[in-house]
């Protein structure tokens, strides 16, 4: 099956990255308060250069999972998830971000619904997940909306920005129906 490789939403338009984004992702993504709530891998400051290097590297992946989240032609957030090994393999983490000049429109929680329905439908996964730090009380709620639901709690599962934190879970399940 050919994979749906754009998701014309309601606030925004969820596509594959391209490089000509890599100025637009890399202005928005440049902000420690994006930062601090993403893995490592995520470097700060973030320059064009960083963006470029992501961009190149998810543009392999096949079908895609990694997605531009545009809004008025620009590329201004990134939504995508990454498929687990082994037994794991039909399980995925979703990550996102979005510029903080557009925080606060339900911009998110509509990406996530429907890059997690896309995640079900196309990739045919079972379960995605995501573990949020414990000082980030929006992504928690973005999740829920999306309707995935608060499982557990890893105890000091995280060390971000030089603090040990805890690790909220939050599922979604495909149903079987
Ligand atoms: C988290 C983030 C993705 C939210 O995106 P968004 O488009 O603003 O999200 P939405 O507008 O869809 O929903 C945000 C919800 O969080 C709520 N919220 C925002 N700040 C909050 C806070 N401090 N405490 C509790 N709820 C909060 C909003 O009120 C809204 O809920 P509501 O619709 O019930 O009022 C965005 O802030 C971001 O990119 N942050 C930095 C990166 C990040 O945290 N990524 C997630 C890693 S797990």
């Amino acid at each position: 099956m050919l994979a749906r490789m754009d998701l014309p939403l309601r606030h925004s338009r969820v596509r594959p990255l391209r490089l000509a984004d890599a100025a637009s992702i890399a202005v928005h993504a440049n902000d420690h308060d994006v930062w601090r709530n993403l893995r490592d891998r995520v470097p700060f400051p973030y320059l064009q250069a960083d963006a470029e290097c992501f961009i190149t590297s998810v543009q392999a992946l096949q079908p895609p999972s990694m997605f531009a989240i545009e809004i008025d032609g620009a590329a201004v957030g990134v939504i995508g998830f990454e498929p687990r090994q082994d037994v794991e393999r039909l399980t995925a983490e979703i990550g996102f971000w979005l510029g903080r000049s557009y925080w606060g429109r339900g911009i998110m929680s509509e990406a996530v619904r429907a890059v997690t329905q896309l995640a079900f439908d196309q990739h045919r996964l079972v379960r995605v997940d995501a573990g949020v730090f414990e000082w980030n009380p929006a992504s928690m709620r973005v999740l829920e909306k999306a309707g995935y639901v608060r499982e557990s709690v890893r105890r000091k599962g995280a060390i971000k920005a030089g603090r040990i934190i805890d690790l909220v879970v939050y599922a979604s399940v495909r149903s079987e129906s």
